[in-house]
């Protein structure tokens, strides 16, 4: 026998698309979404990622025709990230600091290609190290204080090349305000900073490694990176980088960590970053590739997840599918 009466009834705000769309909550937009992208030697070459499909290496050259792509279908914003040759790589990352190493050219083309894409360069030193590690290995220990005036100088390097967001992805303590003051102090006070405030030693992070040949030749992260059960300490981490003078707070990785993202929103009037990280993007290319789900459904709703959880900006290597996806919905 039907109730009746039946006040509440839900699905009458789900009734038809557009009273859907009335009620919807979040916004998914290409606006909010950064592209991170993998720079090698060889201007004009193509590496394909074997463990992250659909996603490649390009040489400068290739770089700047993919990301005009990008940028004509609404993306506009990458997070570089170069891939070193291990011949060049040393204990300090010396690399890192000089002019015109890899990142620094390729930030010059994209700006020059495109003044009005919005470059973020990553600052830590393993892509450079030939430890591995975020920061230098002195006596099988990361140390910090040696570590935070050689990310200071690749962060200046990096904003003298044009860099309008530098993204310390290190995880060292005390490099946020080491940083502003180093680019204060060289007048880049207009350059932002991307603090990876609330990084977790993940295990999703294994095919970014395999991409930049960067993963750790002795020990782990985990003296450095967060541990993935704690929650209060994230809030400590987000505070610090706030009275640091961070401008953006990352948390990473994203979907496992909603509940992370959520709580720092709720600290911080800063925005909040989420980094879909490449271990969550392979594994839905991986299922897809299986034929056991949908990889274009499935990355719009990971990415209006994050956004539901208090996301701002999203990092997503879907970021161009995304954007092409967001495009045939309208
Ligand atoms: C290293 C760095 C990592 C990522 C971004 N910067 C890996 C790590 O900490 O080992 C991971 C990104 C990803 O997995 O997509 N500074």
């Amino acid at each position: 026998m039907l109730a009746a009466v039946m006040l509440e009834r839900p699905r009458r705000n789900r009734a038809s698309k557009w009273i859907r769309a009335l009620a919807r909550e979040t916004e998914l937009s290409a606006d909010h979404l950064v592209w991170p992208v993998f720079v090698q030697e060889g201007p004009d070459s193509e590496s394909p990622i074997l463990s992250m499909p659909g996603i490649s290496r390009y040489g400068i050259r290739t770089l700047v025709e993919r990301v005009k792509e990008a940028f004509a279908l609404g993306v506009r914003a990458v997070a570089l990230f170069p891939k070193i040759d291990d011949s060049l790589k040393d204990p300090r990352g010396s690399v890192g600091t000089e002019p015109n190493n890899l990142l620094c050219m390729a930030t010059r083309a994209l700006k020059e290609a495109l003044p009005e894409l919005v470059v973020i360069t990553d600052v830590a030193l393993d892509p450079y190290s030939s430890d591995g590690h975020d920061g230098v290995v002195i006596e099988g220990r990361i140390d910090n204080d040696v570590t935070l005036p050689i990310l200071a100088e690749m962060a200046v390097v990096q904003s003298r090349a044009g860099a309008d967001i530098v993204a310390p992805s290190d995880m060292m303590d005390g490099r946020v305000q080491c940083i502003r003051e180093a680019l204060d102090s060289e007048g880049f006070t207009q350059v932002g900073i991307c603090s990876y405030a609330v990084k977790y030693a993940s295990a999703f992070y294994g095919p970014f490694r395999d991409a930049l040949d960067s993963a750790p030749r002795g020990g782990d992260k985990k003296t450095y990176q967060m541990n993935p059960a704690n929650v209060r300490e994230a809030l400590r981490e987000a505070q610090l980088d706030v009275d640091e003078g961070a401008d953006w707070l990352m948390v990473k990785p994203g979907l496992p960590y909603l509940d992370v993202i959520r709580a720092v929103r709720e600290a911080t009037t800063l925005p909040v970053a989420a980094y879909h990280v490449s271990g969550e993007f392979s594994m839905l290319k991986a299922a897809a590739e299986r034929g056991m789900l949908d990889y274009d459904a499935c990355l719009l709703e990971s990415l209006l997840c994050m956004r539901r959880a208090g996301a701002d900006i999203i990092f997503t290597y879907g970021a161009v599918d995304a954007a092409r996806l967001l495009r045939q919905q309208r």
